[in-house]
């Protein structure tokens, strides 16, 4: 496995996080807003967690097993958020998760960094497909995959269990037979700051 590359957009860097994250990763992460529409962000999120968290990315990239990215605003030197591919070498898929700080929401930075990881995953790691879920309500979550043009494959109810109610799962995906660099491009497809 060659070192875990950074990769620069428009606006956001995505880079391996680093121990010195953790507690900016405890601020944003332990929002209650960004863990109510998450299945493994819990709430209150403990001290220690983001330590752990992000120690446990070094192994999990050499072994192929998953690739995650801290989103750096540039312009601010700022983290925002967190992306990820979780890899099945098997099936030559990858699953996407991700989140942003609340205060960074609407702005067009996830749907930014969605767009870079699919070049990446198609591209540097060959995968084949690459799929995401959200929970039904997450509406937000649903438009950037509709921005980035993954398809919607599915509804899975009653998948998940959060805060004592079970919600409906909703799958999309996109296979690197419809992936266009072109398209995944927000400048060559006429938008405005990756929205
Ligand atoms: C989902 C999340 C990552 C989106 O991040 P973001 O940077 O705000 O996303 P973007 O700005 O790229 O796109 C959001 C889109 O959703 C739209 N949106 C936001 N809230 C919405 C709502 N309640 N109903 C419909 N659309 C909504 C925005 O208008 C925008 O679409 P547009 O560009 O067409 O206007 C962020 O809300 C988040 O971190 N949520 C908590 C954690 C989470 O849910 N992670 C994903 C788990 S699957």
């Amino acid at each position: 496995m060659k070192p875990q590359p950074t990769l620069e957009t428009q606006r956001l860097q995505l880079r391996a996080f680093a121990a010195t994250d953790a507690d900016r990763v405890q601020r944003l992460a332990g929002d209650r807003a960004v863990s109510a529409t998450t299945v493994n962000i819990p709430y209150p999120y403990e001290d220690g967690r983001a330590e752990a968290w992000i120690a446990s990315h070094r192994l999990e990239y050499k072994e192929g097993r998953v690739v995650t990215f801290a989103i750096v605003l540039r312009s601010e030197n700022a983290l925002i958020g967190a992306i990820g591919l979780t890899i099945s070498e098997k099936h030559s898929r990858a699953e996407l998760g991700y989140w942003i700080g609340s205060a960074y929401w609407n702005q067009g930075y996830c749907t930014e960094a969605v767009r870079a990881l699919l070049r990446y995953g198609f591209e540097d790691l060959t995968l084949n497909k690459i799929h995401a879920s959200f929970f039904k309500e997450n509406l937000a979550s649903g438009r950037v995959m509709e921005k980035v043009r993954m398809l919607y494959e599915g509804c899975r109810r009653q998948h998940f269990q959060k805060e004592n109610e079970f919600r409906d799962r909703i799958d999309y995906g996109i296979l690197r037979s419809e992936f266009s660099p072109i398209a995944a491009d927000p400048k060559q497809n006429g938008e405005r700051n990756g929205k």
